[in-house]
């Protein structure tokens, strides 16, 4: 028997500021349309954008109440009158904005991914695992034998990027922040960890690879950005998947040359990307990715640090933010 109200997390305020824009309201339980399935969360994932959506930064011209969270694991609690291919009970992940922080969503059944089951690992392909899977492969045409760096490289998208860059067959390069998660990227296969708050990374990437790195993940920003730039090898490219560095304060304004002349001399570029963007690559890669999963190619860790319910959405934003997490971070429903 489906309740006749839930809570769901909006935001009220724009700002990156999450736990001050983030309110939990009630809202009347969905009813689906024809197309539509409801599907009751039990396990939402959290993302650095998650203070870039509260500060208004995904849809300038939304307007305030709007909901939170993006992906989720859970099961279907309803359906509509023309949903075939699903039925109540099945196990799914779900990936549309405002869909996680949320005890039930409503969406179209086409857009629902059926697992095993609705567990914290399962969920990660839709936002982590896309990400590193579709921008390495389509963004950053990774081939193999290349040397691939990957920033955040223990994080909920860089453990995918540093696995998948490995199984095309590269060299593979990973930062991290604390000796842990330098172990934690060794067990990984990674080929040389660098702890950028013990080494300099734009020392160790000059001495160890002196033709240049040919395909950079890069999620940090700032001055490891500009690094990163500067290391690229001939035709080398670097793919920017956000700058997690600037996001609370917001750009910092640099002066320095121009990046165009490191580009030139090696013929190396810089493309961004943006997940949304993708999504006619979602249905393969999807299924690529949960099938190394399943077959045990690939790993996928979840922070163990427990967080329960809406109530803890805010704080596991903020761990996530403070660079201390390992793998993906996930609140429990
Ligand atoms: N473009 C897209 O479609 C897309 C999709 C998903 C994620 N992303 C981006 O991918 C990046 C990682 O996101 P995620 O959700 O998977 O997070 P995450 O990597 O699980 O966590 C963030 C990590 O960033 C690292 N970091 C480095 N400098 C930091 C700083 N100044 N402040 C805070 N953390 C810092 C920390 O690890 P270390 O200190 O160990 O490096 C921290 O653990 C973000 O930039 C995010 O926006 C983009």
């Amino acid at each position: 028997m489906n309740p006749k109200t839930y809570k769901k997390l909006v935001a009220t305020e724009l700002t990156t500021d999450f736990r001050a824009a983030a309110t939990i309201v009630e809202a009347p339980f969905p009813e689906p349309g024809p197309g539509d399935v409801v599907v009751k969360n039990e396990f939402a994932g959290v993302n650095a954008t998650d203070v870039n959506i509260t500060a208004g930064r995904y849809d300038p011209g939304a307007s305030l109440p709007f909901d939170l969270g993006a992906e989720a694991s859970g099961v279907i609690v309803a359906t509509g009158s023309a949903v075939k291919h699903v039925k109540e009970g099945d196990a799914v992940v779900t990936f549309n904005l405002g869909g996680g922080y949320r005890a039930y969503n409503v969406l179209p059944a086409r857009h629902v991914i059926p697992v095993p089951a609705p567990s914290p690992e399962a969920l990660t392909v839709a936002v982590s695992g896309l990400t590193a899977s579709i921008a390495l492969a389509v963004t950053g045409r990774m081939g193999k034998g290349e040397t691939v760096l990957v920033t955040a490289a223990a994080g909920g998208t860089g453990q995918y990027a540093v696995q998948l860059a490995k199984l095309a067959g590269n060299h593979v390069v990973g930062t991290c922040g604390t000796s842990e998660k330098a172990e934690f990227l060794q067990s990984l296969g990674c080929d040389l960890v660098i702890n950028y708050r013990e080494e300099n990374v734009k020392k160790v990437l000059r001495a160890e690879y002196p033709r240049g790195i040919d395909l950079v993940y890069e999620s940090v920003g700032g001055a490891l950005f500009d690094t990163c730039v500067r290391a690229l090898a001939l035709h080398g490219r670097l793919i920017i998947i956000g700058f997690i560095s600037e996001y609370l304060e917001g750009p910092q304004p640099v002066r320095q040359p121009r990046i165009y002349a490191h580009l030139l001399q090696k013929s190396a570029s810089v493309h961004a990307f943006f997940l949304p963007h993708f999504s006619k690559y979602y249905r393969e890669h999807t299924a690529r990715l949960f099938q190394l999963i399943t077959d045990g190619s690939l790993r996928v860790a979840i922070d163990p640090t427990e967080f329960d319910g809406l109530e803890a959405v805010a704080d596991a934003v903020d761990y996530l933010h403070s660079g201390k997490s390992m793998g993906k971070v996930v609140v429990r429903l």
